[in-house]
């Protein structure tokens, strides 16, 4: 950028991270509408708030009210909608928490851009996998019929594609355990790379 420096801060992410006494990253949950995301990012974050580790949740729904709220959903608007989360993802590793980001993230492109974003072992992707049969059973937000009626245009899985992750660092797979349980193998994940305690 021209004219724009810089500044390194008095305070750094090693600080904060040993103050905290433990690692920040990006715990980025992928899938489709009605995969779980959400349900999982937010169950996850009160087991690591109890565990007394720092982290918050950043929401598809909540941030397209605020900060995203210029954008739809074309191919063009979700790319931008995940750079500026990636972004916003990176100030909350600098900041020494965890973060959570619950976002559909389609296509891969876009994902593996946040990845070249962060440090090796900041950013964990976990592919919420559930079939999309399934998704559509759920319809929480009655969004999938609206789709299939015609009633909303390039919805993920009916009229829009969604790329599956190729590597993710965990697949957590919704339909086939409990909430408890996959709550457990995101825990137990980030214990066995030492990222908590
Ligand atoms: S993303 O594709 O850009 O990552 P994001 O996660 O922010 O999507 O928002 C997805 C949420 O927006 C869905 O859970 C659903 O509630 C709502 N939504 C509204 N229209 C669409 C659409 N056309 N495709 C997918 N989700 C939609």
């Amino acid at each position: 950028m021209a004219n724009i420096v810089w500044h390194h801060t008095a305070v750094t992410k090693e600080d904060r991270r040993a103050k905290n006494g433990h690692h920040s990253a990006v715990l980025w949950f992928t899938g489709l509408s009605g995969s779980g995301k959400s349900t999982l990012a937010n169950a996850v974050s009160k087991k690591l708030f109890e565990l007394g580790v720092q982290n918050y949740v950043l929401d598809g729904d909540n941030i397209r009210h605020g900060l995203n709220k210029d954008l739809g959903f074309s191919a063009e608007d979700r790319t931008e909608n995940i750079r500026r989360i990636g972004e916003v993802a990176k100030l909350f590793v600098d900041s020494g928490q965890f973060v959570l980001t619950a976002f559909i993230s389609p296509f891969a492109r876009d994902r593996q851009l946040v990845r070249q974003l962060l440090e090796q072992d900041e950013f964990i992707e976990i592919y919420v996998k559930c079939p999309l049969e399934e998704c559509e059973k759920r319809d929480p937000k009655g969004l999938y019929k609206k789709a299939r009626n015609g009633e909303i245009r390039e919805f993920t899985g009916i009229d829009s594609p969604y790329e599956e992750p190729t590597s993710p660092e965990l697949t957590i797979e919704t339909h086939r355990y409990s909430l408890e349980e996959c709550i457990d193998q995101v825990i137990t994940y980030l214990r066995e790379r030492q990222l908590i305690k």
